[in-house]
Protein backbone atom coordinates (compact mmCIF):
# COMPACT_ATOMS: atom_id res chain seq x y z
CA UNK A 1 0.00 0.00 0.00
CA UNK A 2 3.02 2.10 0.73
CA UNK A 3 5.70 1.88 -1.46
CA UNK A 4 8.91 2.91 0.97
CA UNK A 5 11.09 1.53 -1.65
CA UNK A 6 10.82 4.09 -4.43
CA UNK A 7 13.92 5.77 -5.11
CA UNK A 8 13.16 9.57 -5.63
CA UNK A 9 15.92 11.76 -7.38
CA UNK A 10 16.24 14.67 -4.63
CA UNK A 11 18.97 16.56 -5.93
CA UNK A 12 18.82 20.19 -6.58
CA UNK A 13 15.66 20.31 -4.47
CA UNK A 14 17.67 22.79 -2.19
CA UNK A 15 17.31 19.58 0.28
CA UNK A 16 20.20 20.12 2.56
CA UNK A 17 21.11 16.12 3.06
CA UNK A 18 21.35 15.43 -0.60
CA UNK A 19 22.62 18.93 -1.89
CA UNK A 20 24.44 20.44 1.21
CA UNK A 21 26.23 17.07 1.62
CA UNK A 22 29.41 17.71 -0.37
CA UNK A 23 29.96 20.99 1.03
CA UNK A 24 29.37 19.34 4.42
CA UNK A 25 31.09 16.08 3.89
CA UNK A 26 32.88 16.25 0.51
CA UNK A 27 31.18 13.56 -0.83
CA UNK A 28 29.08 14.10 -3.95
CA UNK A 29 25.26 13.28 -4.41
CA UNK A 30 26.59 12.09 -8.20
CA UNK A 31 27.90 8.62 -6.39
CA UNK A 32 27.70 9.15 -2.66
CA UNK A 33 24.56 8.21 -0.46
CA UNK A 34 23.25 11.30 2.25
CA UNK A 35 22.99 9.27 6.01
CA UNK A 36 23.50 12.48 7.97
CA UNK A 37 20.87 15.02 8.55
CA UNK A 38 17.74 13.68 10.57
CA UNK A 39 14.96 13.05 7.48
CA UNK A 40 14.03 10.40 5.27
CA UNK A 41 13.52 9.61 1.53
CA UNK A 42 9.85 9.17 1.98
CA UNK A 43 6.99 11.22 1.29
CA UNK A 44 4.67 12.05 3.45
CA UNK A 45 1.29 10.23 3.01
CA UNK A 46 -0.34 11.89 0.34
CA UNK A 47 -2.92 14.06 2.62
CA UNK A 48 -0.20 15.80 3.57
CA UNK A 49 0.64 16.96 0.28
CA UNK A 50 -2.66 17.48 -0.67
CA UNK A 51 -2.83 20.40 1.65
CA UNK A 52 0.06 21.83 0.66
CA UNK A 53 -1.55 21.45 -2.82
CA UNK A 54 -5.04 22.87 -2.45
CA UNK A 55 -2.87 25.83 -0.47
CA UNK A 56 -1.01 26.64 -3.83
CA UNK A 57 -4.58 26.55 -5.72
CA UNK A 58 -5.98 28.77 -3.53
CA UNK A 59 -2.44 30.96 -3.98
CA UNK A 60 -2.26 33.20 -1.17
CA UNK A 61 -0.45 32.44 1.56
CA UNK A 62 -1.13 35.06 4.42
CA UNK A 63 -0.76 34.29 8.27
CA UNK A 64 -2.53 31.89 9.91
CA UNK A 65 -5.61 32.05 12.55
CA UNK A 66 -8.12 29.50 13.56
CA UNK A 67 -6.15 27.00 14.91
CA UNK A 68 -8.58 24.93 16.02
CA UNK A 69 -8.52 21.89 13.72
CA UNK A 70 -4.85 22.01 14.57
CA UNK A 71 -4.89 21.73 18.34
CA UNK A 72 -7.55 18.83 18.43
CA UNK A 73 -5.25 17.26 15.55
CA UNK A 74 -2.50 17.10 18.24
CA UNK A 75 -5.10 15.88 21.59
CA UNK A 76 -6.58 13.44 19.39
CA UNK A 77 -3.32 12.20 18.29
CA UNK A 78 -1.62 12.26 21.96
CA UNK A 79 -5.03 10.15 23.71
CA UNK A 80 -5.13 7.54 20.45
CA UNK A 81 -1.80 6.84 19.85
CA UNK A 82 0.13 7.76 23.31
CA UNK A 83 -3.00 7.46 25.92
CA UNK A 84 -1.75 10.89 27.29
CA UNK A 85 -4.60 13.88 27.72
CA UNK A 86 -4.03 17.41 26.87
CA UNK A 87 -5.86 20.33 26.59
CA UNK A 88 -5.77 22.77 23.62
CA UNK A 89 -4.40 25.39 25.78
CA UNK A 90 -1.50 23.08 27.23
CA UNK A 91 0.29 23.42 23.62
CA UNK A 92 2.14 25.93 21.95
CA UNK A 93 3.29 26.15 18.68
CA UNK A 94 6.75 26.62 17.77
CA UNK A 95 8.83 27.25 14.31
CA UNK A 96 11.07 23.82 14.98
CA UNK A 97 11.76 22.17 18.06
CA UNK A 98 15.32 23.54 18.30
CA UNK A 99 13.54 26.87 18.55
CA UNK A 100 11.56 25.94 21.04
CA UNK A 101 14.38 24.72 23.19
CA UNK A 102 15.60 28.07 22.74
CA UNK A 103 13.02 29.85 24.12
CA UNK A 104 12.74 27.03 26.97
CA UNK A 105 16.16 28.06 28.13
CA UNK A 106 15.50 31.55 28.35
CA UNK A 107 12.42 30.95 29.91
CA UNK A 108 13.97 28.47 32.56
CA UNK A 109 17.63 29.71 33.04
CA UNK A 110 19.86 32.64 32.84
CA UNK A 111 23.62 33.17 31.47
CA UNK A 112 25.82 30.50 33.05
CA UNK A 113 23.40 28.18 34.30
CA UNK A 114 24.53 24.43 33.30
CA UNK A 115 22.20 22.36 31.79
CA UNK A 116 22.47 19.06 31.82
CA UNK A 117 22.53 16.41 28.49
CA UNK A 118 23.01 13.00 28.44
CA UNK A 119 26.09 12.66 25.48
CA UNK A 120 26.50 11.41 23.52
CA UNK A 121 22.96 13.65 22.41
CA UNK A 122 21.19 15.46 19.31
CA UNK A 123 24.43 18.15 18.84
CA UNK A 124 21.81 20.95 18.01
CA UNK A 125 21.14 20.90 21.86
CA UNK A 126 24.91 21.71 22.60
CA UNK A 127 25.04 24.40 20.14
CA UNK A 128 21.95 25.88 21.01
CA UNK A 129 22.84 25.96 24.93
CA UNK A 130 26.42 27.94 23.91
CA UNK A 131 24.65 30.25 21.92
CA UNK A 132 22.31 31.31 24.96
CA UNK A 133 25.46 31.47 27.27
CA UNK A 134 24.10 28.37 29.65
CA UNK A 135 27.20 26.02 30.12
CA UNK A 136 26.43 22.19 29.06
CA UNK A 137 27.14 20.15 31.68
CA UNK A 138 27.61 16.16 30.09
CA UNK A 139 25.99 13.03 31.92
CA UNK A 140 28.05 10.30 29.98
CA UNK A 141 25.88 7.44 28.78
CA UNK A 142 27.45 4.29 29.38
CA UNK A 143 27.26 0.87 27.79
CA UNK A 144 25.03 -2.09 29.41
CA UNK A 145 24.66 -5.32 27.77
CA UNK A 146 25.80 -3.06 24.22
CA UNK A 147 23.02 -0.23 24.88
CA UNK A 148 22.96 3.05 26.89
CA UNK A 149 21.89 3.54 30.01
CA UNK A 150 22.45 6.79 32.43
CA UNK A 151 24.33 7.05 35.46
CA UNK A 152 22.68 9.54 37.71
CA UNK A 153 24.26 8.74 40.77
CA UNK A 154 27.95 9.70 38.92
CA UNK A 155 26.04 12.53 37.17
CA UNK A 156 24.82 13.46 41.27
CA UNK A 157 28.26 13.38 42.47
CA UNK A 158 29.72 15.91 39.99
CA UNK A 159 26.75 18.50 40.27
CA UNK A 160 27.81 21.64 41.16
CA UNK A 161 24.86 23.58 41.87
CA UNK A 162 24.82 25.55 38.91
CA UNK A 163 22.50 23.66 36.91
CA UNK A 164 19.30 24.88 36.11
CA UNK A 165 17.63 22.13 33.56
CA UNK A 166 17.83 18.66 31.67
CA UNK A 167 17.29 18.49 28.13
CA UNK A 168 16.43 14.94 27.51
CA UNK A 169 15.67 12.96 24.24
CA UNK A 170 13.16 10.29 24.23
CA UNK A 171 13.31 8.32 22.37
CA UNK A 172 17.15 8.91 22.05
CA UNK A 173 18.82 10.38 19.51
CA UNK A 174 21.56 8.95 18.21
CA UNK A 175 20.79 5.28 18.68
CA UNK A 176 16.99 4.75 18.82
CA UNK A 177 17.09 4.35 22.72
CA UNK A 178 13.39 4.22 24.33
CA UNK A 179 13.37 4.59 27.66
CA UNK A 180 11.63 2.49 30.02
CA UNK A 181 9.25 3.91 32.57
CA UNK A 182 12.08 3.42 35.55
CA UNK A 183 14.44 5.31 33.47
CA UNK A 184 11.95 8.00 33.08
CA UNK A 185 10.77 8.31 36.53
CA UNK A 186 14.75 8.01 37.50
CA UNK A 187 15.49 11.32 35.60
CA UNK A 188 12.04 13.20 36.63
CA UNK A 189 12.87 12.05 40.01
CA UNK A 190 16.52 13.52 39.54
CA UNK A 191 15.13 16.61 38.58
CA UNK A 192 12.68 16.81 41.31
CA UNK A 193 15.12 16.29 44.29
CA UNK A 194 18.01 18.67 42.52
CA UNK A 195 15.25 21.07 41.50
CA UNK A 196 15.63 21.34 37.54
CA UNK A 197 13.45 21.92 35.10
CA UNK A 198 12.85 18.76 32.42
CA UNK A 199 12.50 19.44 29.02
CA UNK A 200 11.88 15.93 27.72
CA UNK A 201 12.11 16.57 23.83
CA UNK A 202 10.22 13.46 22.19
CA UNK A 203 10.10 14.43 18.95
CA UNK A 204 10.86 10.86 18.00
CA UNK A 205 8.01 9.18 20.21
CA UNK A 206 5.98 8.30 17.01
CA UNK A 207 9.03 6.24 15.17
CA UNK A 208 9.15 3.13 17.75
CA UNK A 209 9.51 -0.40 16.50
CA UNK A 210 7.31 -3.20 16.77
CA UNK A 211 7.12 -4.84 20.08
CA UNK A 212 8.50 -1.22 21.55
CA UNK A 213 6.71 1.34 23.73
CA UNK A 214 7.12 5.01 24.05
CA UNK A 215 5.87 6.22 27.08
CA UNK A 216 5.46 10.02 27.38
CA UNK A 217 7.38 11.78 30.66
CA UNK A 218 4.38 13.00 31.98
CA UNK A 219 2.68 9.76 32.18
CA UNK A 220 5.30 7.94 33.70
CA UNK A 221 6.28 10.65 36.24
CA UNK A 222 3.15 12.77 36.95
CA UNK A 223 4.34 13.75 39.81
CA UNK A 224 7.06 16.22 38.27
CA UNK A 225 4.28 17.59 35.79
CA UNK A 226 4.78 20.80 37.44
CA UNK A 227 9.18 21.56 36.14
CA UNK A 228 8.10 19.11 32.94
CA UNK A 229 8.16 20.23 28.81
CA UNK A 230 7.21 18.14 26.40
CA UNK A 231 8.26 19.01 23.02
CA UNK A 232 6.89 17.06 20.01
CA UNK A 233 6.29 17.38 16.09
CA UNK A 234 4.66 15.65 13.54
CA UNK A 235 8.36 16.96 11.49
CA UNK A 236 10.46 13.56 12.28
CA UNK A 237 7.65 11.03 12.22
CA UNK A 238 5.72 12.36 8.78
CA UNK A 239 8.93 13.11 7.42
CA UNK A 240 8.48 17.09 6.68
CA UNK A 241 11.14 18.72 8.64
CA UNK A 242 11.07 21.90 6.47
CA UNK A 243 8.01 22.43 7.59
CA UNK A 244 9.51 23.29 10.77
CA UNK A 245 6.89 23.32 13.11
CA UNK A 246 6.76 21.86 16.68
CA UNK A 247 4.24 22.04 19.71
CA UNK A 248 5.48 22.66 23.13
CA UNK A 249 3.08 20.81 25.72
CA UNK A 250 3.06 22.26 29.38
CA UNK A 251 0.49 21.29 31.84
CA UNK A 252 1.19 23.16 34.49
CA UNK A 253 0.11 26.55 34.52
CA UNK A 254 2.61 28.55 36.18
CA UNK A 255 4.98 26.54 34.16
CA UNK A 256 3.95 27.24 30.98
CA UNK A 257 3.15 30.85 31.59
CA UNK A 258 6.59 31.13 32.18
CA UNK A 259 7.29 29.75 28.76
CA UNK A 260 4.34 31.91 27.07
CA UNK A 261 6.54 35.36 28.41
CA UNK A 262 9.84 34.34 26.40
CA UNK A 263 7.55 32.82 23.56
CA UNK A 264 5.81 35.98 22.54
CA UNK A 265 9.23 37.96 23.74
CA UNK A 266 10.89 35.82 20.49
CA UNK A 267 7.98 35.39 18.07
CA UNK A 268 4.85 33.09 18.08
CA UNK A 269 3.04 33.28 15.23
CA UNK A 270 2.02 29.88 13.55
CA UNK A 271 3.75 28.76 10.38
CA UNK A 272 0.95 28.19 7.68
CA UNK A 273 2.30 25.49 6.02
CA UNK A 274 3.41 24.17 8.70
CA UNK A 275 0.42 23.92 10.05
CA UNK A 276 -1.65 22.53 7.82
CA UNK A 277 0.55 19.62 6.93
CA UNK A 278 1.13 18.74 11.08
CA UNK A 279 -2.89 18.82 11.17
CA UNK A 280 -3.03 16.65 7.87
CA UNK A 281 -0.64 14.09 9.44
CA UNK A 282 -1.94 13.70 12.47
CA UNK A 283 -5.86 13.60 11.17
CA UNK A 284 -4.53 10.93 8.27
CA UNK A 285 -1.18 9.61 8.59
CA UNK A 286 -1.79 6.25 10.96
CA UNK A 287 -1.66 3.81 8.75
CA UNK A 288 1.25 5.41 6.97
CA UNK A 289 2.64 5.57 10.07
CA UNK A 290 2.06 1.79 11.16
CA UNK A 291 3.57 0.47 7.74
CA UNK A 292 6.72 2.37 8.40
CA UNK A 293 7.87 1.67 11.73
CA UNK A 294 8.16 -1.91 10.42
CA UNK A 295 10.01 -1.03 7.14
CA UNK A 296 12.50 0.83 9.79
CA UNK A 297 12.91 -1.91 11.96
CA UNK A 298 14.05 -4.23 9.02
CA UNK A 299 16.21 -1.63 8.02
CA UNK A 300 17.70 -1.26 10.97
CA UNK A 301 18.04 -5.24 11.55
CA UNK A 302 20.13 -4.95 7.46
CA UNK A 303 22.65 -2.35 8.70
CA UNK A 304 23.42 -3.67 12.22
CA UNK A 305 24.03 -6.97 10.87
CA UNK A 306 26.01 -6.15 7.56
CA UNK A 307 28.30 -3.18 9.53
CA UNK A 308 28.80 -5.85 12.48
CA UNK A 309 30.16 -8.24 10.02
CA UNK A 310 32.68 -5.80 10.11
CA UNK A 311 35.64 -7.07 12.87
CA UNK A 312 35.25 -4.38 16.02
CA UNK A 313 32.27 -2.52 14.54
CA UNK A 314 29.14 -2.80 16.70
CA UNK A 315 25.64 -1.03 16.36
CA UNK A 316 23.58 0.12 18.89
CA UNK A 317 20.29 -2.04 19.10
CA UNK A 318 17.58 -0.21 17.74
CA UNK A 319 14.15 0.59 19.55
CA UNK A 320 13.09 3.43 17.10
CA UNK A 321 14.25 6.19 14.98
CA UNK A 322 16.03 6.10 12.19
CA UNK A 323 19.29 7.40 13.71
CA UNK A 324 21.87 4.28 13.94
CA UNK A 325 25.01 4.47 16.18
CA UNK A 326 28.13 2.22 14.96
CA UNK A 327 30.89 2.39 16.93
CA UNK A 328 34.23 1.32 15.78
CA UNK A 329 35.99 1.72 18.76
CA UNK A 330 36.47 -2.15 18.67
CA UNK A 331 39.02 -1.32 15.37
CA UNK A 332 41.21 0.23 17.10
CA UNK A 333 40.88 3.12 14.47
CA UNK A 334 40.62 6.93 15.47
CA UNK A 335 37.99 9.44 14.33
CA UNK A 336 40.16 10.56 11.40
CA UNK A 337 40.29 7.37 9.75
CA UNK A 338 36.90 5.91 10.11
CA UNK A 339 35.82 9.73 8.72
CA UNK A 340 38.38 8.95 5.67
CA UNK A 341 36.86 5.44 5.62
CA UNK A 342 33.33 6.55 5.50
CA UNK A 343 33.68 9.55 2.86
CA UNK A 344 36.35 8.61 0.66
CA UNK A 345 35.99 5.10 0.35
CA UNK A 346 32.36 4.29 0.94
CA UNK A 347 31.52 7.73 -0.36
CA UNK A 348 28.83 8.08 2.31
CA UNK A 349 28.09 11.23 4.48
CA UNK A 350 27.49 10.45 7.69
CA UNK A 351 27.15 12.59 11.15
CA UNK A 352 30.40 12.52 12.91
CA UNK A 353 30.37 11.39 16.50
CA UNK A 354 32.24 13.40 18.12
CA UNK A 355 29.82 16.05 17.69
CA UNK A 356 27.35 14.36 19.84
CA UNK A 357 29.55 14.99 22.72
CA UNK A 358 31.42 12.77 25.12
CA UNK A 359 31.27 9.35 23.95
CA UNK A 360 31.07 9.79 20.43
CA UNK A 361 34.83 9.72 19.59
CA UNK A 362 35.12 6.58 17.60
CA UNK A 363 31.40 6.46 16.22
CA UNK A 364 29.09 7.59 13.56
CA UNK A 365 25.59 8.29 13.19
CA UNK A 366 23.99 6.47 10.20
CA UNK A 367 20.64 7.50 8.93
CA UNK A 368 18.79 4.49 8.07
CA UNK A 369 15.89 6.48 7.07
CA UNK A 370 15.88 5.51 3.28
CA UNK A 371 15.23 2.79 0.85
CA UNK A 372 16.08 -0.80 1.73
CA UNK A 373 17.99 -0.60 -1.30
CA UNK A 374 20.41 2.19 -0.08
CA UNK A 375 20.67 0.54 3.43
CA UNK A 376 22.02 -2.62 1.38
CA UNK A 377 24.29 -0.50 -0.89
CA UNK A 378 25.60 1.57 2.22
CA UNK A 379 26.24 -1.82 4.17
CA UNK A 380 28.42 -3.37 1.24
CA UNK A 381 30.20 0.02 0.60
CA UNK A 382 30.95 0.04 4.52
CA UNK A 383 32.13 -3.71 4.30
CA UNK A 384 34.41 -3.03 1.11
CA UNK A 385 35.73 0.25 2.91
CA UNK A 386 37.04 -1.67 6.32
CA UNK A 387 37.62 -4.68 4.11
CA UNK A 388 41.47 -5.22 5.23
CA UNK A 389 39.72 -6.22 8.55
CA UNK A 390 38.59 -9.57 7.79
C1 LIG B 1 16.00 15.07 19.30
C2 LIG B 1 15.79 16.11 18.26
N1 LIG B 1 15.22 17.28 18.59
C3 LIG B 1 15.00 18.25 17.67
C4 LIG B 1 15.35 18.05 16.35
C5 LIG B 1 15.14 19.14 15.35
O1 LIG B 1 13.87 19.64 15.44
P1 LIG B 1 13.41 20.88 14.54
O2 LIG B 1 13.79 20.60 13.15
O3 LIG B 1 11.94 20.88 14.77
O4 LIG B 1 14.08 22.08 15.11
C6 LIG B 1 15.95 16.86 15.97
C7 LIG B 1 16.38 16.66 14.58
O5 LIG B 1 17.17 15.82 14.29
C8 LIG B 1 16.15 15.87 16.94
O6 LIG B 1 16.71 14.69 16.62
Amino acid sequence: MYDFDEEIDRYNTHSQKWDGMEDAYGVSPEDGLAMWVAEMDFRPPKEVNDVVMEAARHGIHGYFAKPEEYLASITGWMERRHGWTVQPREIASVHGIVAGVGKALRAYSERGDGIILFTPVYHAFARVIKANKREVVESPLELRDGRFEMNLERLEANLTGREKMVIFCSPHNPGGRVWSRDELRAVAAFCEKHDLVLVSDEIHHDLVFPGEKHIPMVLAAPEQIDRTVMMSATTKAFNIAGALTGNVIIQDDSLRRKFDTDHSATGKSMNRIGALMATAAYQHGDEWLDALCPYLARNAEVFREGVEAIPGAKVHPMQGTYLAWADFSGTGMENAEIVRRFQEDAKIAASHGPDFGTGGAQCMRVNIGTTRERVEEAVSRLQRAFGDLQ
